[in-house]
């Protein structure tokens, strides 16, 4: 037993637990160097259960790793290769991406473009909008802006129909100023609104901040499912020139609900756009639904970002990537932050399935749908 480059200790995990908290996947143990922490029979088991993991239902046998059990796969893809000159590095990265995106649909990345110091400066910025009144923040309630920008307060969004409502408040906003794409008969169309900077000095210039951080990063991973969808690299870049992502500030209270409970911090859901990019603290919380329907932890894992995919790219590749069922409690006992930022094609862009998605033997399972009038039909249904 050992621990791995970020910190994950293996021999923390409980064998005889069903709940694993396993942010594994054998590539990541590959990338470990599985026999600094391996004996010779783990690694026989870490061998089977590449392809066990691919075929993913096959029956389930015992495995010291447990990974197999968990039936998912949490791959850790280490971005560097992503700016090599290398096509094969590029390759490379973007097969263990295609692994992560057909099987499960969700997966860390480390060495990322978005720098510590913006994240710090926008989890800071979050915490101070919150500390805001009632009647500050309702200021900006989105039920009032035809964009769905603004502040969202606890319990008036419902992602799971099951549920009465999520247990976060949040703030969105979209492209801002000179970049703003939008156009304005679009079905998104319009601006973002903003607290006065009196009473909150610096706040809009540190969330502009982690929306462009974050975006780059966004078009930095792009290439890459192009390339796990065997297409030409820029295949999406004149799609995603004016992108219309969505930025989240999110607030989770501590809460002891079960998650049978109706209100939970955000109920099961899947995302809407492509693909989200997830910063979440340290307070744990999010959990993924694996393929036999179980709730698997995705625990936080500093220095790495969270990559879902979304309803958008599923329908967009005929379901050949996974967009997955995810939740969030936050049973930590203090207050939790995070920032998704999901990342969309751009709001005029049709939904046609993609070449490589579809055969005489794998038709389209979608009709048509313009980007814009998807996800905003998805907004509508959350907060009617
Ligand atoms: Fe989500």
């Amino acid at each position: 037993m050992g621990k791995l480059d970020n910190g994950i200790n293996f021999g923390e995990l409980d064998l005889e637990d069903d709940r694993n908290r396993l942010p594994l996947n054998p590539h990541l143990l590959r990338a470990s160097n599985a026999s600094s922490f391996a004996d010779a029979e783990d690694r026989e088991y870490i061998r089977a259960d590449t392809n066990h993991v691919r075929s993913f239902n096959k029956p389930q046998r015992k495995c010291r790793f447990k990974f197999s059990l968990c039936n998912i796969l949490l791959c850790d893809s280490d971005l560097t290769p992503a700016y090599s000159s290398s096509p094969e590095a590029r390759r490379e990265l973007a097969d263990l991406i295609r692994d992560a995106c057909v099987n499960v649909g969700f997966f860390y990345v480390s060495n990322h473009t978005i720098p510590e110091q913006v994240i710090n400066t926008a989890i800071d910025a979050a915490k101070r909008f919150f500390a805001l009144s009632t009647e500050e923040k309702m200021r900006l309630d989105i039920h009032a802006t035809t964009n769905y920008k603004g502040y969202t307060a606890l319990l008036a969004e419902n992602t799971d129909p099951n549920n009465a409502g999520d247990l976060h408040e949040g703030f969105d906003i979209g492209p801002e100023g000179s970049s703003d794409p939008v156009k304005m008969d679009a079905p998104m169309a319009g601006g973002n609104v903003w607290p006065p900077d009196e009473i909150i000095p610096g706040f809009k210039k540190d969330v502009l901040k982690y929306y462009e951080s974050a975006l780059n990063l966004g078009r930095t991973l792009s290439p890459l499912f192009a390339l796990a969808l065997d297409l030409e690299e820029d295949f999406f870049t004149d799609k995603t020139r004016n992108s219309a992502a969505i930025l989240r500030l999110l607030h989770y209270p501590p809460q002891e609900a079960k998650p049978a409970d109706k209100v939970i911090g955000i109920g099961a859901h899947t995302d809407y756009e492509c693909f989200t990019l997830l910063y979440q603290d340290a307070s744990g919380g999010l959990q993924v639904q694996n393929a036999d329907g179980r709730w698997i932890d995705a625990v936080p894992i500093p220095g790495t970002i969270v990559v879902n995919l979304g309803d958008q790219f599923a329908r967009w590749t005929n379901d050949t990537f996974k967009s997955t069922p995810h939740r969030a409690i936050n049973s930590s006992g203090s207050e939790r932050y995070s920032i998704p930022l999901f990342f969309g094609t751009d709001y005029e862009v049709l939904l046609e399935p993609i070449r490589t998605c579809v055969s005489e033997t794998n038709p389209p399972k979608y009709p048509v749908v313009k980007a814009g009038d998807y996800v905003r039909s998805r907004l509508e249904a959350t907060y009617q």
